[in-house]
């Protein structure tokens, strides 16, 4: 009893007592191959577009991101995310331009393919990319959703006419096709996977995504090729820069029918982690990062996959902002917010800033 209340001979500050005890007792060291870069390549040559909103990054055209890769891989950046950007002109109704062989993502991952670069070539598996509506599959109609009118005001009539599937959707009748667009995701994997994607990377939040692409691979002869499934995706405003980066925003409505609602307990988030990974997910992503530690935290803890973290367009965005303004020292704080996503469970993190952080700890 007495030396429970007499805790006078504990000093937590003893073992903060110099660099070198501070070292041996980190939780985590950082090493440049827990990095993911995601990467933006649209059609052509020559292309290397700054995005304002993301101030260092670039839509690069295959010949561009090929040159950074190669340079990449030398300087210990052992993994890339890639994302299509699509001309408006080759967007249509379905996203078909996505099974386009020739799309920008595949001559890429052939190119990085045929270079024999050390790097793991990972892909985003989407549509709102590739379709005229942004959403992020093909669209069904639907009935009125519970607590929605379903007959448009006079007024709405009136003042605007759109095509007829906008105008549809801004009513709230159309809604993507959960079972035709993972149909397609299979589709599109296959189409990766023989062009040189290591690592299938669903981010739509469809249900049974996983399943479909899994079967689709394995039909195809396919078994090596991993998922990392976008398992825990939430409809976040930390989107936003991205949107501009792949020009792909929603033209009506948005993704609260897919992505999942923040509101809601981190429960929701274990059960689909846990159902992406009973239908084959080798490994599960949370996304955003930095404002759903605690969903990071639970789930990683939950799964009995590899659970990685994506520290999205805006998280990126916020800290080069103010890092630009001389608000905050960038060095710092970025790899502080990288320590806070393996603390909470990361396997590996996905960020803008992995070719930087790269560079960071080479210099040491
Ligand atoms: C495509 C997709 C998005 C992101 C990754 N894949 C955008 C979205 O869902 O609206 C966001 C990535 C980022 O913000 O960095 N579905």
């Amino acid at each position: 009893m007495e030396t429970m209340a007499h805790s006078g001979h504990i000093r937590m500050r003893r073992l903060r007592r110099g660099e070198l005890l501070r070292d041996l007792l980190a939780h985590s060291l950082l090493t440049p191959a827990r990095f993911v870069l995601p990467m933006f390549v649209r059609r052509g040559e020559n292309i290397r577009q700054p995005i304002l909103s993301m101030p260092g990054q670039f839509q690069l055209s295959p010949d561009q991101a090929l040159e950074d890769l190669s340079e990449l891989a030398g300087a210990g950046l052992k993994a890339f995310l890639l994302f299509g950007v699509v001309d408006a002109a080759d967007k249509d109704d379905t996203g078909s331009y996505a099974h386009n062989p020739d799309n920008a993502v595949c001559t890429t991952l052939r190119l990085v393919r045929d270079a024999r670069l050390d790097i793991l070539a990972i892909t985003d598996l989407c549509y709102c990319e590739y379709t005229s509506h942004g959403h992020c599959g093909v669209l069904t109609p639907r009935g009125p959703a519970p607590d929605k009118p379903h007959a448009p005001t006079r007024r709405q009539h009136r003042t605007k006419s759109p095509a007829p599937a906008d105008a549809a959707l801004q009513r709230n009748d159309l809604t993507v096709d959960n079972d035709a667009t993972v149909e397609r995701l299979g589709q599109q994997a296959v189409l990766h996977a023989q062009a040189g994607a290591d690592i299938l990377a669903p981010s739509g939040m469809m249900d049974h995504a996983t399943a479909a692409i899994r079967r689709a691979l394995d039909d195809a002869g396919f078994q090596d090729r991993a998922i990392l499934s976008y398992a825990v995706k939430y409809a976040s405003g930390f989107y936003g820069p991205f949107r501009d980066a792949a020009e792909s925003p929603p033209r009506f409505g948005d993704r609260r029918g897919y992505q999942m609602d923040f509101r809601r307990s981190a429960k929701e988030a274990v059960r689909e982690a846990l159902l992406d990974v009973q239908e084959g997910a080798d490994m599960v992503m949370v996304k955003p990062a930095l404002a759903y530690l605690d969903v990071l935290s639970r789930v990683a803890e939950a799964v009995p996959v590899p659970c990685a973290v994506y520290q999205v367009s805006g998280e990126y965005a916020m800290l080069k902002a103010a890092a630009d303004a001389g608000w905050i020292e960038e060095k710092p704080c970025v790899l502080e917010t990288m320590h806070a996503f393996f603390r909470a469970g990361a396997a590996f993190v996905i960020t803008y800033y992995a070719a930087q952080i790269a560079q960071w700890l080479r210099e040491g």
